[in-house]
């Protein structure tokens, strides 16, 4: 099929290369020159394992190619892809305005009757509105499919190529039938709705994932007081498979490009309607509470943090990323310098992304050894291999106290056990101090 992708940000970029991948021809449009100049190199403008090597594979192969001429993408083609950013905006809701000027350009470029799939995270309603919009400004129809995306980034590849559902949300029967056609090469079960309901899955699905974060992370706190261990509590809750495994590892709140902006979306979506949805409230509390634990921990440790050198690994959102949208370092860093604090942050790859956002508040290291030297106290902010790997007992002897606090309980009891001065204060679990 002749496939055009709207957009190259990791989901359009992910589903293009995905797309050419099991045979499809695919075109991917952006506006940013120099964006498409690095991806026509083979070069990929996000971090992403596995991407990479895809993308080289299947431009190569005549499949996949890469433009900012609107031209050249959306005229003479069957579907239309739209994966434009719908950031926070400033009251809470989603900001469509790059999805009304992509519905805009398809408007002015298509010159055929076309399917249009918004795989955009967008309010629910918005497939009607942009259909209308398209409409209202061009003589052709076009077919609108709801076809919401769970890829998470630092596996973007494995989760679409493996993904454990495609919705596909269309009130066109012959449209929902061609874009099933379209994912069959990938042979996961997929999900046929109502265009709403399309829409609603993919902000209840985050908004579920965020919640079920905080609550384990509610529940880690109270493990703290009490003196149970939250990592047993998950294994022991996980094992229920009404519960499950997954997102429940305790930790210093959700991050990212995602859960925040949705959770807070969803809530004006609900008040917008009436609806109160206190639970969603509490889940972004908690949150906030969450991303700054590791200051207050470290604030009861020491009285003041007034001259005290913090050294702090890891500063993406999670591991595999360099994305630093929505990051706990970013609270984190605000909060150890105005307490007076001296902050030497290291991380294998969001040090230059977080500099443009952090600034120069904070120093940067390039290696675990350099950040932790002479370190008063370690935070562990993002659990990286490389930081989970980190010799402890060996760092320690660099460093000018043993204490460590770990956001992201990323050593084993043993391990810490094993050093002959410590402490250690994880998540949810009991300190140790030897
Ligand atoms: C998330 C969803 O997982 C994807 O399904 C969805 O497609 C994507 O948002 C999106 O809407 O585009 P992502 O933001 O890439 O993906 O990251 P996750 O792996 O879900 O992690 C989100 C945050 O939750 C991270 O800050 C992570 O550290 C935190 N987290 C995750 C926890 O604190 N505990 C957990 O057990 C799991």
């Amino acid at each position: 099929m002749k496939i055009a992708v709207l957009g190259t940000g990791y989901v359009g970029l992910s589903t293009g290369v995905c797309l050419s991948q099991i045979g499809h021809q695919v075109t991917c449009l952006d506006i940013n020159e120099q964006k498409i100049n690095q991806l026509r190199n083979g070069i990929s403008p996000i971090y992403e394992p596995g991407l990479e090597e895809l993308l080289t594979a299947n431009m190569e192969a005549g499949r996949l190619r890469f433009t900012t001429s609107q031209t050249e993408a959306l005229t003479q083609t069957e579907i239309i892809i739209v994966a434009v950013g719908t950031p926070q905006g400033e009251d809470g809701a989603a900001d469509l305005s790059f999805l009304v000027q992509a519905a805009k350009d398809i408007s002015i470029f298509i010159n055929q009757d076309t399917i249009i799939v918004i795989k955009s995270t967008v309010p629910v309603g918005t497939n009607d509105f942009i259909k209308k919009l398209i409409e209202d400004h061009c003589c052709f129809k076009v077919k609108m499919v709801s076809n919401p995306e769970f890829l998470r980034q630092g596996s973007a590849i494995e989760d679409t190529m493996k993904a454990d559902r495609i919705i596909i949300g269309s009130e066109n029967e012959e449209a929902a039938r061609k874009i099933h056609e379209m994912y069959r090469p990938l042979h996961v079960p997929v999900i046929v709705t109502s265009t709403k309901s399309a829409e609603m899955i993919k902000y209840a699905s985050n908004a579920f994932l965020a919640t079920k974060i905080s609550y384990i992370n509610e529940i880690a706190n109270l493990c703290e007081v009490v003196g149970a261990d939250v990592q047993d509590v998950a294994r022991g809750m996980g094992k229920d498979k009404r519960i499950g495994e997954a997102f429940l590892n305790a930790g210093i709140g959700y991050g990212g490009s995602c859960f925040p902006k949705d959770v807070k979306a969803l809530l004006h979506t609900a008040g917008a309607y009436g609806v109160k949805f206190p639970l969603l409230k509490e889940t972004i509390a908690i949150n906030d509470y969450q991303r700054e634990l590791l200051v207050l921990k470290a604030l009861k440790r020491f009285g003041g943090l007034k001259g005290k050198k913090i050294a702090m690994l890891g500063l993406a959102f999670k591991p595999e990323t360099d994305d630093m949208r929505e990051a706990p370092s970013i609270p984190l860093s605000a909060a150890l310098t105005k307490y007076g604090a001296e902050v030497v942050a290291y991380d294998p790859v969001a040090s230059e992304n977080a500099r443009k956002i952090i600034g120069d508040s904070i120093k940067y290291a390039g290696s675990i050894a350099e950040a932790v030297d002479e370190a008063d106290a370690v935070l562990i902010v993002t659990e990286w291999n490389e930081i989970k790997s980190i010799d402890v007992a060996e760092m320690l002897t660099k460093m000018k106290e043993p204490i460590i606090f770990d956001g992201r309980n990323c050593f084993p009891e043993e391990t810490i056990r094993a050093c002959r001065s410590v402490e250690y204060y994880p998540i949810g679990k009991p300190a140790i101090i030897i």
